[in-house]
């Protein structure tokens, strides 16, 4: 059973693709999470979460889910995190958490997708993107063949600057940048609501046909992304930049 969380759309690409590889089912995590539920779920014996990378390590918010979720019958799992450049000492977290849950660490894979942190970096434009995605391709198939013949993923690169990056930067990281106090909308926000809709944190609601923006954000650009009228940015940061989904 694939369990995965996606902003905006890399996870998900990379998930369907493992899908289609393995004929794994898919739970859409951001669901759980906006739905509040973390009732016992019936799995099959592998369980395979695919997730971005936020600060070198899963999303805190897919950690915090995983350890409030039972699942039933699970005995092993694989991890596979979608990523712009490194996942740094993620797999550390990873073992640490299946020891948490009694399930068997299999590994974590490192997909190279497109970056999407517009609050922060830039975004490839579309036609470089998908030029990423194809690139992809090879660590994907390999990643679904591992959990398809049960067995590990490769160890990946684990040196002194992948263990501060998920160690000591990933906390600071998170209370220094994660925050949503800058987003806002333009003139050009129709009011359509989609940004309410996608966000996973239920962060967002409408008043007078315009978006306002509470204090729970994981950064995950759903809302900035995509937006059908571009109409959200970034304090000054996102300004100018292209919007980045995965629209394969
Ligand atoms: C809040 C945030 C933090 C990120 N941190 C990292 C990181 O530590 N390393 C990295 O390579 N990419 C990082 N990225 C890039 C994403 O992991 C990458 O683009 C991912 O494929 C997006 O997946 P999604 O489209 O499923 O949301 C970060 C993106 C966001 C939004
Ligand atoms: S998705 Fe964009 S256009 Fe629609 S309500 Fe949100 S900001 Fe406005
Ligand atoms: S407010 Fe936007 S960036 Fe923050 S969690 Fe919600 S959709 Fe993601």
């Amino acid at each position: 059973m694939i369990f995965v969380f996606s902003g905006t759309g890399n996870s998900l690409f990379v998930a369907r693709q493992v899908s289609a590889f393995t004929g794994d089912s898919i739970t859409d995590i951001n669901q759980k999470i906006k739905n509040g539920d973390t009732l016992p779920i019936a799995c099959s014996e592998e369980v395979i979460i695919v997730t971005p990378t936020y600060a070198w390590r899963l999303p805190k918010v897919v950690s915090d889910w995983i350890e409030k979720t039972d699942f039933d019958n699970a005995g092993r799992a694989w991890f596979i995190m979608t990523c712009g450049g490194e996942i740094g000492n993620a797999p550390k977290y990873n073992r640490i958490l299946c020891e948490k849950k009694n399930l068997e660490y299999m590994g974590t894979a490192q997909i190279l997708m497109p970056e999407n942190y517009i609050a922060m970096f830039s975004a490839p434009a579309w036609d470089s993107a998908k030029q990423i995605i194809e690139r992809a391709g090879s660590d994907i198939e390999e990643a679904a063949a591992a959990i398809k013949n049960g067995i590990c993923f490769k160890v990946p690169r684990n040196n002194i600057y992948d263990r501060i990056m998920s160690s000591v930067i990933n906390p600071a990281f998170y209370s220094m940048f994660i925050k949503s106090d800058a987003f806002y909308a333009k003139d050009s926000c129709t009011g359509c609501g989609k940004c309410v809709s996608l966000c996973p944190l239920n962060n967002i609601r409408l008043k007078d046909n315009k978006p306002e923006w509470g204090k729970s954000c994981t950064h995950c650009m759903a809302c900035i992304c995509c937006c059908p009228a571009e109409a959200i940015e970034y304090g000054n940061k996102s300004k100018g930049k292209s919007r980045y989904q995965c629209r394969l």
